[in-house]
């Protein structure tokens, strides 16, 4: 399931020197199966020209209401029509003030007061100077653009191009993306709390050295955003991986399978949803050296011994929280061979309503996989598509299953 494919969206860009950030966006929009009909301002058309924005989008930008080529000289109509939602990006102080006002003295403005207002939503992305962006006259305008029903995005907050530092700036074009995507999604886990675990675990031998594995957290963390997207509020235990947090998401990162077991006891007692992806290391070493262990020389190797980690999953599934119902735990198993018999065991013996079974080896640090969701009833496949698209339809299917839906 990917929010985005399909949809028609017209990508406004207003003056300002965010533009240069809306030319990835559409870039991003159109990989995600959206198509795009950009419009922009004159202003906008001094910061970045319509020729970049026609290469990206793959079709020829608007600038102007007279435009010739729409046969009834109606752009305003037509391109508003024609779009599942508008999108400001940037939105500068200039043109909300504009919209607030009911302004349209040119395309940009014209179309969005000329869209039918229930059917095809209006979403900016504001883009001004620090200053600009906490003047009362700006914040009462975001005020009353909201109470008007537009959905107004965040601003991001950092270094600006004037030289000043502070809040103002625009999101980046994959935040933008984040929260389109959010936007189209069915709000199918409103005010839910959902616990993710992802990544491996670290089990040190010595301060340098430890044994881990190949798990990339790409799953878990693409989980945690579906989500966020789908209305949770949403934590997210991460072991030791290189990925950037999900917008929306609260991240505990840990390192071992205890403090990942002590960091999710923590947190559970919020959750109705525990969804444990983590590839969690079955052993670690039964002490760790307090110093580098050194080689002597002599070829001797050193003896290791280990001790069994705790089950996090099986932990949290024995709990009263999740024997009563009122929490929903997923497990996850990642086998070479074998899914389903594997899948259905470990079901039964982690004592988990749900437990989604993987290969692997064919999934570990990919952006796409395939999924067996294994349940008392039997077991569904899920083929192969991004761990994007997976997440959702995950999401999708457990919301069906705490609301007691047939799936
Ligand atoms: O036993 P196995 O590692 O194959 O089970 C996989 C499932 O159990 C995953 O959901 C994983 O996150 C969870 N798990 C855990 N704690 C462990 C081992 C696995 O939570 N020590």
């Amino acid at each position: 399931m990917n929010t985005l494919a399909g949809k028609h969206l017209v990508l406004g860009l207003s003056g300002g020197i965010a533009c240069y950030k809306a030319a990835e966006l559409c870039r991003a929009l159109i990989k995600s199966g959206a198509t795009v009909q950009v419009v922009m301002t004159d202003a906008a058309t001094q910061f970045m020209t319509a020729v970049t924005m026609q290469a990206l989008s793959g079709r020829p930008v608007y600038t102007s209401q007279w435009d010739a080529r729409e046969g009834n000289n109606m752009a305003h109509i037509n391109l508003s029509r024609e779009a599942d939602a508008i999108v400001v990006a940037p939105a500068s102080a200039d043109f909300l003030s504009k919209l607030l006002h009911g302004g349209a003295d040119e395309l940009l403005s014209l179309l969005c007061l000329a869209r039918p207002i229930d059917s095809v939503p209006l979403i900016v992305a504001p883009a001004m100077n620090r200053e600009m962006w906490s003047n009362p006259a700006t914040q009462r305008n975001m005020a009353q653009l909201r109470a008007d029903g537009v959905h107004v995005l965040d601003v991001g907050q950092g270094d600006q191009a004037c030289g000043e530092t502070g809040d103002g700036r625009m999101l980046e074009a994959e935040e933008i993306l984040d929260e389109l995507q959010a936007f189209f999604t069915p709000q199918v886990l409103a005010g839910q709390q959902v616990l993710v675990t992802a990544g491996p675990t670290y089990e040190a031998m010595d301060p340098v050295r430890g044994i881990t594995n190949l798990s990339s957290g790409k799953m878990g963390f693409a989980i945690a955003r579906a989500a966020r997207q789908a209305g949770a509020l949403v934590t997210l235990v991460a072991g030791p991986v290189n990925l950037g947090t999900p917008r929306g998401v609260r991240r505990v990162d840990v390192r071992s399978a205890i403090d990942m077991l002590a960091a999710v006891q923590r947190e559970v007692t919020q959750a109705q949803i525990f969804i444990a992806t983590a590839a969690v290391a079955d052993w670690r070493p039964d002490t760790a050296a307090d110093q580098k262990i050194k080689k002597d020389g002599s070829g001797a190797t050193p003896q290791l011994a280990f001790v069994e980690n705790p089950d996090i999953l099986a932990t949290v599934a024995q709990s009263p929280a999740a024997q009563s119902g009122a929490l929903f735990c997923v497990g996850f198993a990642a086998e070479s061979h074998d899914l389903l018999a594997h899948a259905t065991a470990k079901r039964l013996r982690k004592q988990v309503p749900l437990l989604v079974g993987n290969i692997g080896p064919s999934t570990f640090g990919q952006d796409d996989n395939a999924l067996l969701l294994v349940d008392a009833q039997g077991a569904r496949e899920v083929p192969r598509a991004s761990k994007h698209d997976l997440a959702h339809e995950l999401i999708t299917d457990i919301a069906r299953r705490i609301q007691s839906v047939p799936v």
